[in-house]
């Protein structure tokens, strides 16, 4: 059990699935209303998976990439109780995925960007995961990103060239955590 928190905390950047406060409080942030091709990172054991597949519309998709096939026995049957809706489950790294520019309306990401962290390469790693995710944004998409500590806003920034436009405290979490949301481009208007 120690060994597994261990592992959680080193490699996931985890201790306990995101709560229920954390969850809402980002997916409320996506405009559900229309139609979205929509990518999750690092979906874990489905604690965001699953809020985003039961409010998205039938004619959104959604992505999802996870680098640990270890979750795929919690993810897949929350896939499975909505056939209707198209959703595709990849086991990679992110850098690997994202390939094709401007292709999502939102991209929700739980990605450990601080264990990305390395003095070795220079922060490389992390800030081009960060570029990988604006590439891939459209014009106008919305990146929303939690992290505990509140360390790689700056570097989010920089990247994107403009500041936040919101970033939340959500204290109701193991731990508490801050939510990041960020807009491609110069349309701040969705706030
Ligand atoms: C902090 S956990 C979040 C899990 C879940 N979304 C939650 O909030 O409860 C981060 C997840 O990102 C995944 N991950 C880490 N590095 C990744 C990478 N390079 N590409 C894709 N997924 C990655 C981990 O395997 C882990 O499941």
């Amino acid at each position: 059990m120690l060994l597994n928190l261990y592992r959680n905390i080193t490699e996931d950047g985890l201790i306990v699935s995101s709560s229920g406060f954390l969850v809402n409080n980002l997916v409320s942030k996506i405009e559900f209303t229309q139609p979205l091709k929509i990518l999750e990172i690092g979906s874990g054991r489905g604690a965001f998976t699953r809020e985003i597949i039961r409010r998205m519309c039938d004619r959104s998709e959604l992505d999802i990439c996870e680098i640990k096939a270890d979750y795929n026995a919690c993810v897949e049957p929350i896939i499975a109780d909505h056939p209707c809706k198209t959703i595709r489950l990849h086991n990679s790294c992110i850098l690997e995925f994202l390939t094709t520019p401007e292709s999502y309306d939102v991209i929700v990401s739980s990605l450990p960007l601080k264990n990305f962290e390395s003095q070795k390469d220079n922060n490389a790693f992390l800030h081009t995961v960060i570029s990988a995710v604006k590439f891939s944004l459209k014009d106008g998409g919305r990146y929303l990103q939690y992290q505990y500590f509140k360390s790689n806003q700056s570097d989010i920034e920089a990247i994107f060239g403009k500041p936040m436009n919101h970033v939340d405290f959500v204290p109701l979490n193991i731990l508490p955590a801050f939510v990041y949301n960020m807009t491609k481009g110069s349309d701040t208007a969705r706030g």
